[in-house]
């Protein structure tokens, strides 16, 4: 009796035993990748030597940083468009949408496998696939054909009942659980949807709650793929593709959640975090400056023509600024189609890129103090661009109702169309590049933004260093390495990046740094949670960073910093924190020890005490920080 996910799973094993806990490799049939993460990941590919990738099927798309007021992204682009055609990868060209949007519309299967330097790769999920987000140095493996490495999740069944009222959506059901179980809620778990209420959500409404089982922190989230997946990759004209999978029946799980669909109401997650999870009914004074709808989250069809059912015939609140972007631009010739374009026109919406845009900062930052609704997956603390804003999360109902009235509204109190006009069929794949039928004569593209990677050293026996900052819970790859217009674009250009590290948090971090010839970074849970960003691993790595000391790791954060030779430590007594100052001077002793025992011990040199700290790494983790990480530990063994 397997659930979905070991089936799947099984399939893929190369090594170890599907037992929650246990390490385990497995094969990956698809890649992707997106801009902000890609070029490095290429980088790293050429590093290895790869000539052709070796998956069945590795996508690069251009999404985060679309903007070209510069040489810098143009440099970027033009690089990722002739590395995918020399390499054997399918190029995405800027405009054609985000990468999950088209990821699922054109190329996620039932029963394969995805890895994506992004961590809301899990969208494609939705279509009964195992999809999951982890560095960039992660996916150049996999297209290298090395196996993905991962500890075996546990599988948590959540199963729904019943059904969705009016004006209640697959958002709310996402923000339920994040309500429920925190930030923290999903780590080292896979959350498999079952029941009678997943067969009343379509793929899209799916997609919408796969992609923020990110936020929970969850390795993945998986739906079976049925009738509705059929119709769906039939609309696509993909249903070859399609091959019904589900769980055996009485099926076993390590844990169940039950959520009756019928008995949610509109939530919104409150300034600053995705677990922050409040009823609209408890938020209704709010006044809104800002409504951003899109993402990856919510800019399928189904919800741009929710949006425009709400605004038929309407005028938005004139304080408010509405924005609609749109996931990929096949929904988009849809909107024209429908002619539900014209009614975000005639309403007063701005209409924006099919792109990732405001959700990375990227344009649209809200007034100063500003508060704006969006349909997006994370408010932390600075994404938008402006600090003092206050983000709220919200389903795409729930904006298009808020961006009428001017305050934070109910959309169940209001009577629109629950139906729409049926999915038009329009494929078009003229900018999805496929690779060079002869890569020997493709040349790539190396403008000035693209730099060399930079190299890191080998571990030393004892690490001793100054601790140059020191952090609450929560920290995001966010505040680590910032996204946004001012930064994204030097995400190839590490020197100049490692400038912005901890840019909110500290001023002159990497001052702090070369002054003090690297250090030890100090944080308390969760830290690194957010992104699959590697620059939040790799910028500090440049700066010197040896070890991270924390209460507690995300998931692909804590993979980033092994891949690049930063020893990931755990407090034994979470208490042992408090202790620790800024610029303490710490000694980790005998780092070779950690292939006998997962121990070790700390000294504080300044304070003249000492603690333990342990680590949950494997021995080929070990040999990959000895060497100062993957890169350097794939050449050695070549
Ligand atoms: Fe893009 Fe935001 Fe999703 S940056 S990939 S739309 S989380």
């Amino acid at each position: 009796m397997e659930n979905l996910t070991q089936k799947i799973l099984k399939e893929h094993l190369i090594k170890g035993e599907l037992k929650a806990g246990s390490p385990i490799e497995i094969r990956m049939d698809q890649t992707l990748t997106q801009d902000a993460t890609g070029t490095m990941a290429y980088m790293q590919l050429e590093a290895m030597g790869v000539d052709q990738v070796k998956t069945d099927l590795s996508v690069s798309y251009v999404d985060h940083n679309t903007l070209q007021n510069g040489f810098m992204n143009a440099d970027d682009h033009a690089y990722l468009q002739s590395v995918a055609a020399k390499h054997g990868i399918y190029f995405s060209k800027p405009g054609n949408g985000i990468c999950h949007q088209v990821h699922l519309e054109r190329f996620a299967t039932p029963g394969k496998t995805l890895i994506g330097s992004d961590s809301h790769t899990p969208t494609s999920s939705a279509m009964g696939m195992i999809a999951i987000g982890a560095g960039g140095l992660d996916v150049a493996k996999a297209m290298a054909g090395i196996p993905y490495r991962l500890t075996m999740p546990e599988v948590l069944e959540v199963r729904l009942t019943g059904q969705l009222q009016h004006g209640v959506s697959a958002k709310d059901i996402i923000l339920e659980l994040l309500r429920r179980l925190t930030v923290k809620g999903g780590v080292g778990k896979v959350f498999e949807y079952t029941g009678e209420g997943v067969k009343t959500l379509s793929v899209y409404q799916r997609a919408t709650i796969t992609n923020m089982g990110a936020e929970l922190g969850a390795t993945t989230s998986i739906f079976p793929s049925d009738e509705i997946t059929k119709e769906f990759l039939t609309r696509q004209n993909r249903v070859k593709d399609w091959q019904p999978l589900a769980a055996d029946p009485g099926a076993s799980y390590d844990g169940l959640v039950e959520i009756d669909l019928s008995q949610l109401s509109p939530l919104a997650a409150c300034p600053n975090s995705p677990d922050a999870v409040k009823p609209i009914s408890a938020l209704s004074q709010i006044k809104v400056d800002q409504v951003a709808i899109g993402s990856c989250t919510n800019s399928g069809y189904e919800d741009m023509m929710k949006v425009a059912n709400v605004l038929k015939g309407k005028t938005i609140n004139p304080n408010v600024s509405l924005v609609i972007s749109p996931g990929s631009r096949q929904v988009l010739e849809k909107l024209i189609e429908t002619g539900a374009l014209s009614v975000f026109i005639k309403a007063g919406a701005r209409i924006l890129e099919c792109a990732c845009g405001p959700c990375i900062g990227m344009g649209q930052s809200p007034k100063s103090d500003g508060i704006s609704l969006r349909t997006f997956n994370r408010n932390f603390y600075g994404r938008s661009g402006t600090l003092s804003a206050g983000i709220y999360l919200v389903s795409p109902e729930t904006a298009a109702v808020s961006a009428l009235t001017g305050y934070i509204s109910d959309p169940t109190q209001l009577d629109y169309e629950d139906t729409f006009t049926a999915e038009p069929i329009f494929i078009d794949d003229s900018m999805i590049l496929p690779p060079s039928d002869h890569p020997e004569d493709v040349e790539i593209i190396r403008g000035p933004n693209i730099k060399p990677l930079p190299q890191n050293t080998k571990m030393t026996e004892n690490i001793d260093k100054k601790v140059v900052i020191k952090l609450p819970d929560n920290i995001t790859t966010d505040h680590i390495a910032p996204a946004g217009a001012k930064v994204l674009p030097y995400r190839s250009n590490i020197e100049k990046l490692s400038t912005f590290v901890f840019m909110n948090n500290k001023e002159h971090f990497d001052q702090i740094c070369k002054a003090n010839n690297g250090g030890i970074i100090v944080a308390g849970e969760n830290y690194g949670q957010g992104s699959s960003r590697e620059h939040a691993a790799l910028a500090p790595m440049y700066l010197g960073i040896k070890a991270v000391l924390a209460k507690s790791f995300a998931r692909i954060h804590h993979a980033n910093l092994i891949n690049f030779g930063i020893l990931p430590l755990e407090f034994v007594d979470k208490a042992d924190y408090d202790a620790i100052d800024e610029m303490d001077e710490l000694e980790v002793v005998n780092v070779p020890g950690l292939y006998e025992q997962p121990i070790i011990e700390v000294k504080d040199l300044t304070k003249n005490k000492s603690f333990k700290a342990t680590t949950q790494l494997t021995k080929e983790d070990l040999d990959i920080l000895m060497d100062g990480g993957a890169l350097n530990y794939i050449r050695n063994h070549q």
